[in-house]
């Protein structure tokens, strides 16, 4: 890994998320262009930052950043250096705490705003060399807080909510309640980014009737989901959704029982795909964590790809729980180096959601049963906000 991060013991009882930091250190190598050089990240206390302060820049007080430039004193520029190292950079945690509190800060803001200050000394910014240069580090360290605020706010994993299981509750007695529409909004409203609803052929739940009004009401994105059936293709392209969501569909089930075999039916779901790209709506295809079958979604044109992970979710044992994982996640970074767009879902609840929430290519999250089963007992505003809860902070952005 390009940066590499120690903790002093001394440092260690701070709240320090080292995972957290490590990738915001990743991450501003690729954005100064240096992504294959390495950078080590020491994080120490005042004692230790006092003494390195005292013996190499005669200055008897603790700072809250040291950095030392791998090729300091030398007159060489970083592409003739003979090894890819930019040098390390040291922090004082003990300090970095103190100055959050007095600007109000999280720890995490802080120490961020420390490794963008010592990784731009490390590439050759200096602050005390003129007042110009102190502009031009100043305007750098401001350009890259900037593009960090901006990926904070738009790389997090969302959260759609299916509301197809309102429908079921409204179905089982034939009547008008409870209505998904409503229970659309008041998902949006606890800050979901997205509803999700499958009508199916045989329309067991969702009503042709919920999805025109839905599309009416809904403020933040309607995905819906569809068998390549012609009807559907039909109403798909006269409500025009978001984007839809390709599934496999059979009569016996209870729910939907895999992925979808595109691979299989390439020329099938390509015509679906034409159709749907002539009228600008993007395609998903829910897909098993295969290659075979995301090449495939590729091949045909689709936008997105959303894993399959009921089998993760329902597989019995530790063991198996961590190989199906390791499929999914192995799938989400294939499918995003093809170029595809990456989602998942199907069975995700509230103990199984949090590790898949963390993997960096899944952009969306579609989630149904267990937000609704909760909602029983909760609200659904409560049980919408506490998935929300499990998937902001199992997202590990920087
Ligand atoms: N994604 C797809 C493609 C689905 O078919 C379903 C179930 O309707 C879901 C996600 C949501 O699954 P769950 O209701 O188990 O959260």
């Amino acid at each position: 890994m390009p940066t590499d991060l120690t903790i002093h013991h001394q440092a260690a009882g701070y709240p320090v998320n080292g995972k957290k930091l490590k990738k915001l250190s990743n991450w501003l190598l690729d954005q100064c262009r240096v992504k294959d050089y390495n950078v080590s990240l020491l994080l120490i206390d005042d004692q230790e930052i006092t003494r390195l302060n005292s013996h190499y820049r005669n200055n008897c007080k603790p700072t809250n950043v040291l950095s030392f430039p791998f090729a300091e004193g030398a007159d060489e520029s970083l592409a003739t250096l003979p090894v890819k190292e930019l040098g390390d950079i040291i922090i004082s945690v003990e300090t970095a705490l103190k100055e959050s509190i007095k600007y109000n800060q999280t720890l995490h803001e802080r120490m961020s705003w420390l490794v963008i200050h010592g990784m731009l000394h490390l590439l050759g910014y200096d602050h005390e060399r003129s007042e110009s240069d102190e502009r031009k580090m100043f305007n750098k360290e401001n350009e890259l807080l900037n593009k960090l605020n901006n990926y904070r706010r738009t790389g997090m994993t969302k959260l759609a909510i299916n509301v197809d299981h309102v429908a079921t509750i409204r179905q089982a007695r034939g009547i008008d309640e409870p209505d998904p529409v409503s229970a659309a909004s008041i998902c949006e409203l606890a800050g979901a980014a997205g509803i999700v609803i499958h009508l199916r052929e045989d329309r067991r739940h969702i009503q042709d009737r919920d999805v025109y009004l839905l599309r009416q009401t809904i403020k933040t994105k309607l995905n819906l989901e569809m068998g390549a059936n012609k009807d559907i293709i039909k109403i798909a392209l006269e409500v025009k959704p978001d984007m839809i969501t390709l599934v496999p569909e059979k009569r016996q089930e209870l729910t939907t029982e895999g992925g979808l075999d595109v691979f299989s039916q390439q020329k099938k779901i390509g015509k679906v795909i034409d159709k749907m790209t002539a009228a600008s709506i993007p395609v998903s295809i829910f897909a098993d964590p295969d290659p075979k079958q995301l090449a495939a979604a590729k091949e045909v044109g689709a936008t997105f790809v959303e894993l399959h992970t009921g089998r993760y979710c329902d597989v019995i044992g530790e063991g198996n729980r961590d190989h199906e994982f390791q499929l999914l996640q192995e799938a989400a970074e294939a499918a995003s180096q093809m170029g595809l767009r990456v989602c998942a879902g199907h069975g995700l609840n509230y103990q199984n959601t949090a590790p898949i929430a963390a993997l960096d290519t899944i952009e969306e999250l579609s989630i149904g049963h267990a937000i609704i089963a909760r909602a029983v007992f909760t609200g659904l505003d409560q049980a919408v906000k506490e998935m929300l809860a499990i998937v902001r902070q199992a997202n590990c952005t920087i």
